[in-house]
């Protein structure tokens, strides 16, 4: 991804969830955006933390089987266990992976985190191998960080 891809990606995200007050409809939008500009994204959702499972909200792609992960268990758990970003270039050789869909074959997961709480999770896969870099994560500890300040003020 190129510098200002990172930038005008951003940019839209910001305006985009400016003048939006409801939780729920801003990580909608997050996710409408992300998969409408970022043709590697092939499959983007959103995961919230309720007690010790993940909860699928809002996603673009194939429908999931997982809509309810524990903590402890995917690339999913891993990331808000260790509350940082995981990216994964081919999923096939990590044995923590849970599959989505047969197609895919790299994936990023980013915290969203409020202080040290995790709130939930940007999760991306993709069809190519090793699409996520450094620029996406980035990206996405950024949207992840916009995102948080809109989740905390939905009780
Ligand atoms: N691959 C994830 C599970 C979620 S699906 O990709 C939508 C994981 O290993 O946690």
């Amino acid at each position: 991804m190129a510098t200002e891809t990172l930038h005008a990606v951003l940019a839209k995200v910001e305006d985009a969830l400016a003048s939006e007050r409801d939780g729920t409809r801003a990580m909608e939008r997050v996710v409408a955006i992300l998969k409408r500009e970022m043709p590697s994204y092939t499959w983007v959702g959103i995961y919230l933390l309720e007690g010790d499972e993940l909860v699928l909200g809002p996603f673009l792609g194939k429908p999931s089987p997982h809509t309810r992960i524990p903590l402890g268990r995917g690339i999913c758990g891993a990331a808000a266990t260790e509350k940082h970003t995981i990216i994964v270039d081919d999923v096939n050789a990590d044995p923590r992976y849970l599959a989505c869909s047969i197609e895919t074959r790299s994936e990023i997961v980013a915290p969203i985190m409020s202080g040290t709480r995790v709130l939930g999770e940007i999760d991306i896969d993709s069809d190519r191998p090793a699409a996520f870099k450094a620029q996406d994560k980035t990206l996405l500890e950024a949207v992840a960080s916009l995102l948080a300040t809109k989740l905390e003020r939905t009780p």
